[in-house]
């Protein structure tokens, strides 16, 4: 009879207790989105990656905003890289109230669902979209923390032609907004720079047999090949490359296939050594706190680092900061704060051009020496 008596104690103080924490602690939603499926999942996985540990610490830290205490939520969904997948999964980020967006990571899905979240009042950050296109709208609720393809193409063209004097260049895109985008600016820079354009082909996010357009281009004897796109297409590009003999041809590309995944999707092949790739920010070693930063990334995460986590961890904090000088996690009270953003991030110290845009962006241009991306600045 006494211990049922001491059950019934335990249970109703947990209960009250239970009540008065759920009414002191807000759940604030920090919505994150990538391709987690298809070709591109390897990439959304490292954002994810980013944003998740970033969630995780700032749980640790006892924040309390607006008077209450505030436990963070992250809601991962998957937009496959798909532009209609996209603007699905920013309606649905919209529709569960998140008080904030991470992503998205292709221009392609960023671009218009950047529209979806201004609609809806959501402030969304990528730190990995960079099609110039994305806040040309001028949407106050569009943020991007990385340099964008005008930096990224203009600073390969430069290279080509002053550092490799090259001139004869061919280029191929893969028809979305962020291979078409990067490969236009570049080749408006090479012929500014005197290098001659050769030809141009096309191919698609999802091919795999680059065969014909390669055989077309060898044809015309270029000493280097821009690639606007994506490692799964990159990787087996290079392969096929050496496979018809173009081993001493040149390989441009953007942050798209500036991964640590080119190497094994190249497959030992050679023309590996002939990639010179570009990212909008430091080298993890420039970066202010990027060495204890990847470190702590491994331990958690292990080999899933690729490109970007840094930044969607960065990301993930820069909207906790506005929250807190806002004194509110309401996205109408706190948005208008992030553009007054001066925030000691990983990546960079972040602070915004009036139209959303990263002030003074780095870039670093990569190579890959025995397998291994290097930073070449
Ligand atoms: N930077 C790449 C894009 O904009 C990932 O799509």
């Amino acid at each position: 009879m006494q211990l049922k008596l001491k059950l019934t104690a335990v249970a109703a103080f947990a209960l009250v207790a239970g009540t008065v924490s759920a009414q002191d602690v807000q759940v604030v939603k920090i919505g994150h989105v990538a391709p987690m499926s298809g070709g591109q999942a390897h990439y959304g996985k490292d954002n994810e990656n980013g944003a998740r540990m970033a969630v995780e610490e700032l749980n640790t830290q006892n924040i309390t905003i607006g008077g209450k205490k505030i436990k963070f939520e992250l809601q991962a969904e998957d937009d496959a890289a798909d532009p209609k997948q996209g603007t699905a999964a920013a309606q649905k980020l919209c529709d569960s109230k998140v008080n904030g967006v991470v992503g998205h990571l292709n221009s392609g899905t960023t671009i218009p669902a950047s529209k979806v979240y201004n609609d809806c009042g959501v402030p969304m950050v990528t730190g990995a979209a960079t099609n110039p296109t994305l806040t040309k709208p001028g949407y106050k609720t569009t943020f991007r923390i990385i340099a964008n393809d005008n930096a990224l193409g203009a600073g390969l063209a430069y290279y080509a032609a002053d550092a490799l004097k090259l001139k004869r260049i061919a280029v191929i895109d893969d028809r979305t907004a962020y291979g078409q985008g990067v490969a236009d600016v570049f080749k408006a820079t090479a012929k500014q720079k005197g290098i001659q354009v050769v030809d141009e082909q096309f191919t698609t996010d999802k091919a795999t047999d680059f065969m014909a357009i390669l055989t077309a281009i060898k044809s015309k004897n270029p000493d280097g090949i821009f690639f606007g796109g994506m490692d799964p297409q990159g990787g087996p590009m290079l392969r096929q490359m050496e496979q018809l003999g173009m081993g001493n041809v040149k390989y441009f590309g953007g942050d798209g296939i500036c991964t640590v995944k080119l190497a094994e999707l190249a497959a030992g092949a050679k023309t590996l050594g002939n990639v010179v790739c570009a990212e909008g920010g430091s080298s993890i070693q420039k970066m202010p706190g990027g060495a204890a930063w990847k470190a702590k990334y491994d331990g958690k995460f292990p080999g899933q680092f690729q490109v970007y986590s840094p930044y969607t961890y960065d990301a993930t904090m820069l909207l906790v900061d506005a929250m807190k000088r806002a004194n509110s996690t309401d996205p109408k009270v706190y948005t208008p704060k992030i553009i007054e953003s001066n925030y000691k991030g990983v990546t960079a110290s972040i602070a915004f051009e009036p139209t959303g845009e990263l002030k003074n962006p780095a870039i670093t241009l990569y190579a890959y020496k025995d397998g291994k991306k290097v930073p070449l600045n």
